[in-house]
């Protein structure tokens, strides 16, 4: 594997490459990670992954500053690994040598809902930089993850609309045996937090179980699930439940005819914010 550092590094490694298949991350690898690898080498070849912490996409009070940055074990992961061909780990000089004043901006109707609404400015910053890293791998593909199911969404409207000649692949969320999406933020959880965190996606099943019950009632299954959250000590930012389509809320008689939807989730438990997400 080569690790280059600058665009133009980059650039030289995939002249003439025509099939190059694209994974942006911010580092801190697991195994949902590598999985976004060897999805995006039966995509297409060589694989590009990229590691780059990117500011714009955190909010002042975020965790930017303590994010985890450990490149030496990550790049050892991805040798042992042996899907990708090229590391893109640009440092901040390179992404942004200048102030970021041209910023995509997402519609609000995607953009400033569910996490959009508890980050402020969230996907205007990923989007800017998913374009910016697009613009200099230039891929044929590029896999997301679903364990970040908005953004996903986000960046594939992004790509559509642009007209991006850009293929996006999604990638189903890797989860721990206990259940828990596995995420570079899990390693703020303490002992008793990790024990406690696989609630959140059992939280997610419950909803399952309860609407393949019968149970109809959007407003009820989000309120329990929120609720039974509460109970045990989570900060709830939402439980919700929406349409796959678009995450827009489903009216009763969509609810009643079938209409593939997706129960999203954010919560805290002590200081670290959780996303999950299941689909109906
Ligand atoms: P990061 O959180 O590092 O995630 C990189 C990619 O890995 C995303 O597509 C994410 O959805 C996927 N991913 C993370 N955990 C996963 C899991 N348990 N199962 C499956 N896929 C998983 O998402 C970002 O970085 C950034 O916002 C980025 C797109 C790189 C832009 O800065």
């Amino acid at each position: 594997m080569k690790v280059v550092h600058t665009i133009e590094e980059l650039r030289d490694q995939l002249r003439g490459q025509l099939r190059v298949s694209f994974v942006p991350t911010m580092g801190n690898l697991h195994e949902g990670h590598l999985a976004l690898m060897g999805t995006a080498r039966r995509h297409g070849d060589p694989v590009v992954a990229s590691i780059f912490v990117n500011r714009l996409q955190f909010g002042p009070n975020e965790d930017f500053d303590r994010y985890p940055r450990t490149l030496a074990s990550d790049i050892e992961k991805l040798e042992r690994d042996r899907n990708v061909y090229v590391l893109f780990a640009p440092d901040e000089r390179e992404m942004y040598p200048e102030p970021q004043n041209y910023r995509v901006q997402p519609p609000g109707d995607l953009g400033d809902i569910l996490e959009g609404e508890f980050r402020p400015g969230f996907f205007g910053g990923v989007c800017t930089v998913v374009l910016k890293l697009l613009s200099c791998v230039q891929p044929r593909v590029a896999v997301f993850g679903k364990k970040d199911y908005q953004q996903l969404m986000v960046v594939r409207n992004m790509c559509r609309q642009f007209q991006l000649p850009i293929e996006i692949v999604p990638q189903e969320t890797v989860r721990a045996d206990d259940g828990l999406a596995l995420s570079s933020r899990n390693v703020y959880l303490n002992a008793d937090e990790r024990a406690e965190a696989p609630r959140l996606y059992a939280a997610l099943q419950q909803v399952q179980a309860r609407l393949r019950g019968g149970e109809r009632d959007v407003a009820a299954l989000e309120r329990q699930a929120g609720g039974e959250l509460g109970a045990r000590g989570w900060k709830v930012d939402y439980v919700s439940i929406r349409r796959q389509l678009d995450l827009k809320p489903p009216t009763q008689e969509q609810v009643e005819a079938g209409e593939p939807l997706v129960v999203l989730a954010a919560a805290k438990l002590g200081a670290t914010r959780l996303i999950d997400n299941l689909e109906l």
